[in-house]
């Protein structure tokens, strides 16, 4: 159905959902840290965090996170390198550099307070239109709309939307369907409920509607197979990509490391030198002496567009690594204060260097 034809229920129609939501969610909610104590701040780290991973991962480093770094001031003081380690794992660092630049903002700019106006906040660093959502209504009561894949998918089902969800028509529709449901009172909760109901009832593969508080007034439940939504467009399958990686030592037996220049794929992570190709060939055109014998191991890395196949040489050299942000060896037992990417942190597992095991968190 053609989502101008797939209306939010009139006023009165929508009430009495309201309500089956909110009864349903003050019920099943899961006991989050951040639900406990829902200060700004907790929502705000939590719901970036929560863009990352799965909700029941977050809490982990959601814990450090809050004991190191309890308010916006004790975040603007440090620099990123204190902040990458409880961050890695989680991947995407530059939602944590973001996150830093907008607490250094509500210093300089709010005196420490974190703005409670929609607008203000939805000005500082890394807040797009789902975080400024979230910590407006779960925070503050204010009646602004969330929309994530979780709401995507109940509100699609819901109501029998079986266009692509990623098109801006439907964009448009979504907004303005969880803005009329967020218009009401405790919207905070009412756009949790909708997005726990799509965690863990509303699931992407055999939803509970046997439990399901919209049951009776869902429309592609109704049509029948409400699996089928919402639709997904065809992706194309990442890229394979084969990379050589070097294992280079000092004579100390520091481990030679290249950080990522910010922008870009592991932006500001820390890598073992490497480049794209096959074979000891593209190590030596970083200036280093691929050791005799066979390789030290294999690992591959998928991120959305590409599917990384790494392996690793033992190598001596200092690696020169055009555009990299920094060169330098690290000693094994500092590798755990670093940024390390999910490729090397699985690389260096492969060969035997100890990394700690939170790590490495993130998809594979
Ligand atoms: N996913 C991301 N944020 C969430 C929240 N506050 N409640 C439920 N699921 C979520």
């Amino acid at each position: 159905m053609p989502p101008s034809t797939a209306a939010p229920p009139p006023a009165d129609d929508r009430d009495p959902l309201r309500a089956a939501l909110l009864a349903w969610y003050a019920r099943h909610q899961r006991p989050l840290p951040w639900r406990l104590d829902p200060s700004p701040w907790r929502v705000w780290v939590s719901e970036i965090m929560c863009q990352q991973t799965r909700v029941a991962s977050v809490i982990g480093y959601f814990e450090r996170f809050m004991a190191r770094f309890p308010d916006p001031e004790a975040l603007a003081a440090v620099d990123l390198e204190t902040l990458y380690p409880f961050w890695a794992g989680l991947g995407y660092y530059a939602r944590a550099r973001n996150l830093h630049a907008a607490a250094r903002q509500v210093v300089t700019e709010y005196g420490g307070e974190i703005p409670s106006d929609p607008e203000q906040f939805g000005a500082l660093k890394g807040v797009g239109r789902y975080t400024r959502g979230a910590v407006m209504s779960i925070a503050f009561g204010h009646r602004v709309p969330v929309v994530d894949g979780n709401v995507v998918r109940v509100l699609c089902r819901w109501f029998n939307v079986a266009d692509d969800p990623k098109t801006p028509g439907v964009q448009r529709w979504l907004w303005a369907t969880a803005g009329a449901l967020a218009d009401g009172p405790q919207p905070g909760d009412l756009n949790q409920a909708l997005m726990e109901l799509g965690a863990t009832v509303c699931t992407p593969r055999s939803p509970s509607c046997l439990v399901c508080p919209l049951a009776s007034a869902c429309q592609g439940r109704r049509a029948g197979d409400p699996e089928r939504l919402p639709t997904k467009t065809p992706r194309k399958g990442p890229r394979a990509v084969a990379r050589s990686v070097a294992l280079s030592r000092t004579a100390e037996g520091h481990i030679w490391l290249v950080r990522n220049p910010d922008a870009g794929l592991l932006g500001g992570q820390w890598a073992l030198p490497g480049a794209e190709g096959e074979g000891p060939a593209p190590l030596a055109a970083l200036g280093l002496t691929v050791a005799d014998g066979p390789p030290l191991g294999q690992v591959t890395h998928t991120f959305t567009h590409q599917r990384w196949a790494l392996t690793v040489y033992a190598a001596t050299g200092r690696p020169q690594v055009e555009g990299a942000a920094e060169i330098a060896a690290h000693p094994e037992a500092a590798l755990d204060g670093l940024a390390l990417g999910g490729p090397t942190l699985k690389a260096l597992r492969k060969v035997g260097v100890a990394v700690a095991a939170r790590r490495g968190a993130g998809r594979t």
